[in-house]
């Protein structure tokens, strides 16, 4: 990467970076390919597969087995991989971060331990505003153990009132689960309030922060959220790796989602015992190339600056809701006082899929669809929306090209 930092705490050039993302660097050079659905899936700088690659390929082996120099090597790049986690979080200790495959599978986890914390009839708050992710194993559990899911909705715009959530605990409140970032409205949530509201009552709270993570500071320590669950791919890394926080006495009563290799310390034929965490919840083999990339992504967002990302985006998402709104027939979605890196629309003149049809045909991707919130969705009136999402090598002339292609398309449509 030819960042300088100095350059990169003022105004933000996406240009600085875009040649680290060949698939950004060579569609722009064909002129034909937008790449505005970051949120789904940002695009990884050439350092992050390169790091992967180096580590198959000079320090592999399976880590925290081998009693060879390569499984040593192998564990301190897995292991600090963990550590460069734990700084990015501002977690106390690296046995907070467990790996592993996605976000969902973080918020899965601590589901499968509340199965054993929970009794027939006790509660789960959720959000109306929150991803499946953080909605189905709530519901799996409702299913399997009979909890009750009591729901805060969101304001029009996408805010979360924390005193909503004052009114939906009761004495049979075992969890409050919400998202620290709507993937379709864009807003960041009142988490550290909802957070001390919560705990006042005694309640734990774990937040989705798939989002957030990619375009704010996440410090949990500050945030004294119980659990925080995120993922690699969105954060510029690679698939197949996510991660949860939890906080220590959390992990100590939590039991194992799975069983195998790694996270016993003793097994008799009728009796095991555990290993500590992060171990108790790695059972296998863990995705170590794909930790050591995430690792890279992490330290590459940290050089171009976390506050500059956010603000070039906070940019782009200003100057496309000004766009859109200048345009007949579209409904945009999230607040417009809070502007960001996500911006979802819809037409009642036109299907949002046939939008991002024509947006495609002219090489401009966006997602189309509920994603994956259909209860927003279905808050909002509409089964099927666009979104456009911006990341750190989006520009003003690719979000002047959807704004000039929807316009087209709502022409089309109409
Ligand atoms: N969770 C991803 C999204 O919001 C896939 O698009």
């Amino acid at each position: 990467m030819m960042l300088q930092p100095e350059r990169a705490a003022t105004a933000w050039n996406p240009d600085m970076v875009r040649g680290d993302f060949p698939l950004i660097a060579n569609m722009s050079e064909r002129g034909r390919t937008i790449y505005l659905d970051s949120a789904a899936s940002a695009q990884k700088p050439r350092c992050v597969m390169d790091s992967m690659a180096d580590a198959a390929f000079t320090r592999y082996a399976n880590v925290h087995r081998g009693a060879h120099w390569l499984s040593g090597l192998a564990t301190e790049g897995y292991e600090g991989a963990r550590a460069g986690l734990q700084a990015f979080l501002n977690a106390s200790g690296p046995e907070q971060i467990i790996f592993t495959k996605s976000a969902t599978e973080a918020i899965n986890l601590v589901a499968s331990a509340f199965a054993s914390f929970v009794e027939p009839g006790d509660e789960i708050v959720v959000s109306a505003l929150d991803h499946h992710a953080n909605l189905i194993p709530w519901h799996m559990l409702r299913e399997r153990r009979g909890v009750v899911l009591r729901w805060v909705d969101p304001d029009p715009r996408g805010n979360l009132d924390p005193a909503a959530f004052d009114d939906a605990i009761t004495p049979r409140t075992r969890l409050v689960a919400v998202t620290h970032m709507s993937n379709v409205m864009g807003v960041l949530t009142p988490l550290e309030a909802i957070v001390r509201i919560a705990h006042d009552r005694g309640v734990p709270v774990l937040a989705d922060g798939t989002q957030a993570a990619v375009h704010h500071p996440i410090d949990v320590a500050a945030l004294d959220v119980d659990f925080y669950a995120l993922t690699g791919h969105k954060l510029y890394g690679p698939t197949g790796i996510g991660a949860l926080y939890a906080k220590t006495e959390w992990l100590e009563r939590m039991p194992p989602m799975l069983g195998g290799g790694e996270m016993v310390a003793v097994v008799g034929r009728d009796h095991v015992e555990y290993a500590a965490a992060p171990h108790k919840f790695e059972a296998g083999t863990p995705p170590i190339l794909e930790a050591i990339g995430l690792a890279t992504a992490l330290d590459y967002i940290d050089r171009v600056g976390h506050s500059t990302i956010a603000a070039h985006e906070t940019a782009l998402g200003c100057h496309a809701r000004a766009r859109l709104a200048a345009l007949p027939d579209i409904t945009i979605f999230g607040d417009p006082e809070k502007p960001g890196p996500i911006l979802t629309f819809a037409s009642a003149a036109a299907h949002a899929n046939d939008i991002a049809a024509i947006l495609d045909s002219k090489g401009i991707c966006v997602r189309a669809g509920a994603h994956c919130t259909q209860p927003l969705h279905h808050m909002l009136g509409f089964s099927s929306t666009c979104r456009a999402s911006f990341a750190m090598y989006s520009t003003l002339q690719e979000v002047d090209a959807l704004a000039d292609a929807v316009e087209d398309a709502l022409k089309i449509l109409k």
